[in-house]
């Protein structure tokens, strides 16, 4: 049995960042436990307030979200913070070598129906002086560790500090995540998608046109079916892709001409884009790589387009 703390002593991750990333696994043993109580944990329901993404803030983001922070100023380690339940970034230690951004419950939606929901964490490298919104204003290629939470049947962990993606099971027993996959591989081909299609008709032409193509199956030119799943939580169907492949897409809509993307690029997409990008897969806007792109703003949204190699591939071809 490998614990979370044999694994990152055994591959030489340097102390400190081996120290933030035991915090972050804490703050989900907690947030883990919270979930597993529902209705009894009292975690259920929205609240009155709205976050600054303007959506009606639920019980358990506020909770995981104050959870996190908590756990986060206990860290000598963190020099600031971004969360997607915050408006501005919150500073911490002067001298924290971190910048962590969170999305402290992904999958909202899926709280109240006792569905999958998880954490996202991004770490960023923090420069001396005064922290300020400007020092998060780095391609996600910086990252210097990225992982998920996904509380499901079994609470599970993905983590990358740029050596390969590895898997661990949070052990109700002993509270430990133990390692259960050392080596993450994305299969390269995949005969499944994942998309929210009620969107369709708000899409440009690129994606109608890949999609159309899925859609088609046998008697199309990509000559085989394709099935579809959608979790409604990006740790749901990311975890999909690691463990089976796949491609998940959260391409630009002009649904409401306001927001043309949905999610977040410092604390969805580019902690994503880390994880399937180490396991063999891509992660893309359709245009660009996403670890690539030059941040302007904290709640920054982006097009999303990740997952098996090969199929993603395919959907870039559409896109010129
Ligand atoms: P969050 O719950 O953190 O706000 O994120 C929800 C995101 C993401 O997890 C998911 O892939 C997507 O929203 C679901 O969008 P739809 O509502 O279009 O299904
Ligand atoms: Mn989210
Ligand atoms: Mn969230
Ligand atoms: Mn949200």
């Amino acid at each position: 049995m490998e614990t979370l703390h044999d694994l990152l002593a055994s591959r030489n991750v340097e102390p400190e960042l081996h120290q933030m990333l035991l915090t972050l696994a804490d703050c989900a043993t907690e947030i883990s436990a919270l979930v597993r109580g529902g209705a009894l944990a009292g975690v259920l329901g929205a609240t009155e307030s709205e976050n600054v993404q303007g959506e009606t803030q639920k019980k358990l983001d506020v909770i995981a979200n104050d959870l996190i922070k908590r756990k986060l100023a206990a860290q000598p380690l963190v020099k600031a913070l971004a969360s997607e339940e915050e408006d501005h970034v919150v500073a911490s230690h002067d001298s924290g070598r971190f910048l962590i951004s969170f999305d402290p419950l992904d999958g909202s939606s899926n709280i109240d129906i006792n569905s999958l929901v998880g954490t996202i964490f991004s770490v960023l490298p923090a420069q001396q002086g005064v922290v300020s919104e400007a020092a998060f204003m780095q391609p996600g290629e910086n990252q210097l560790a990225a992982c998920y939470m996904l509380y499901g049947p079994a609470t599970v962990m993905a983590l990358t500090t740029g050596q390969g993606t590895w898997m661990f099971t949070l052990d109700p027993t002993s509270d430990e995540f133990v390692l259960v996959n050392p080596a993450v591989k994305v299969p390269q081909q995949t005969a499944e998608f994942a998309i929210n299609m009620s969107n369709q008709r708000f899409w440009q032409p690129a994606m109608q046109g890949y999609i159309e193509e899925l859609l088609q199956g046998k008697a199309g030119t990509r000559g085989k079916d394709f099935n579809m799943r959608w979790i409604a939580a990006m740790v749901g169907d990311v975890h999909r892709v690691l463990s089976r492949g796949g491609i998940f897409a959260y391409p630009t809509d002009t649904k409401d001409p306001a927001k043309p993307f949905k999610l977040r690029l410092m604390y969805e997409a580019n902690p994503m884009a880390f994880l399937v990008e180490q396991s063999g897969g891509l992660a893309s806007t359709g245009y660009e790589r996403i670890m690539a792109i030059q941040p302007d703003h904290i709640h920054q949204r982006v097009a999303v387009i990740l997952g098996s190699r090969r199929e993603v591939e395919h959907c870039l071809q559409h896109h010129g």
